[in-house]
């Protein structure tokens, strides 16, 4: 069955059940992602109709979770996008130097693969300073996942070429150790790391932090609630603050635009600017890119 033949109505009406049942409002969702995921689990148990899901999201646990599992896309990387690490060790990393405590807040980080880059990065760059991270999600499992930082051993390797590609220079091995057949990240680079659900579409600004990366969610997520979500992210940043964006992913809303200053455009980096010292700002950015 194609994506394109899942009814809008339907669909409202499955979103509506599973927001009953779970808590999760995918309501706001882009639809072309949500009818693909959709129609996939749709095939897959072999349903004839959309509808036929409602008993079994209401009734089946099992098949609940499933359904959240699919609708929740957790693919991710060891410094993936390595020129945006890159921008990171050379660019923002600089910006933030003197934060005492640094707070970063990862939005939507998934297994965490992004958290453990992050870290190490920082620890080269800036040593060992204190650093107060949030790194959450709506997915569970992912984020149980994130708290073990244990990796398969491909992910490693390849996590390997993109840490070079990042500018490492030293040995991602230093980082972890071999487990059971996987790999275990030295547990100094988690243990700072508060790992927690977080809903983007629903839950509240939780407090401050200097840097956000929330990379690679709000594709997912229609014009609406891109919005409200960028909303949430400036609320949560410190004027002065640093949000990374994923590579498909931008400000353009109006209300948004003028609030940011560009650190690295192609790399979807941004700064909050202060509402007085905008221009400062900009020759610490210019000064730094030099
Ligand atoms: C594709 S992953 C991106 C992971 C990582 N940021 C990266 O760029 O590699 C998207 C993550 O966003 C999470 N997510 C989706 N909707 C969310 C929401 N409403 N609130 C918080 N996280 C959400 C998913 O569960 C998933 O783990």
């Amino acid at each position: 069955m194609s994506s394109n033949l899942i009814n809008n109505d339907e669909m409202n009406v499955l979103l509506e059940v599973v927001k009953q049942t779970s808590g999760y409002d995918f309501r706001d969702y882009s639809s072309r992602t949500l009818k693909r995921r959709l129609g996939y689990v749709q095939r897959s148990a072999g349903l004839e109709h959309l509808l036929d899901m409602v008993p079994l999201v209401k009734k089946d646990e099992k098949f609940r979770n499933r359904l959240l599992k699919s609708l929740s896309i957790t693919v991710t990387n060891l410094f993936r996008d390595p020129s945006f690490f890159l921008s990171l060790r050379k660019k923002v990393l600089p910006l933030l130097a003197k934060k005492r405590p640094l707070k970063i807040w990862h939005a939507g980080c998934a297994t965490g693969e992004e958290v453990y880059s992050l870290a190490i990065i920082i620890q080269e760059v800036l040593g060992q300073i204190p650093i107060l991270t949030y790194a959450t999600d709506i997915n569970n499992k992912s984020l149980a996942h994130a708290h073990k930082g244990v990796f398969s051993i491909p992910v490693v390797q390849e996590g390997t070429s993109a840490y070079w590609a990042s500018g490492g220079t030293g040995s991602l091995s230093n980082y972890c150790h071999c487990q059971y057949g996987s790999v275990k990240m030295n547990p100094s680079l988690g243990e700072k790391v508060n790992f927690s659900h977080f809903d983007l579409a629903t839950d509240s600004p939780f407090g401050k932090v200097d840097l956000i990366l929330c990379r690679n969610v709000m594709i997912y997520f229609n014009d609406h609630l891109q919005e409200k979500v960028l909303d949430l992210l400036t609320q949560s940043l410190n004027p002065g603050g640093i949000l990374c964006l994923g590579a498909k992913e931008t400000l353009k809303f109006p209300k948004v635009i003028p609030k940011y200053y560009e650190v690295d455009a192609l790399e979807k980096i941004y700064g909050l600017k202060r509402a007085s010292c905008s221009t400062t700002e900009k020759h610490q950015v210019m000064a730094v890119n030099l």
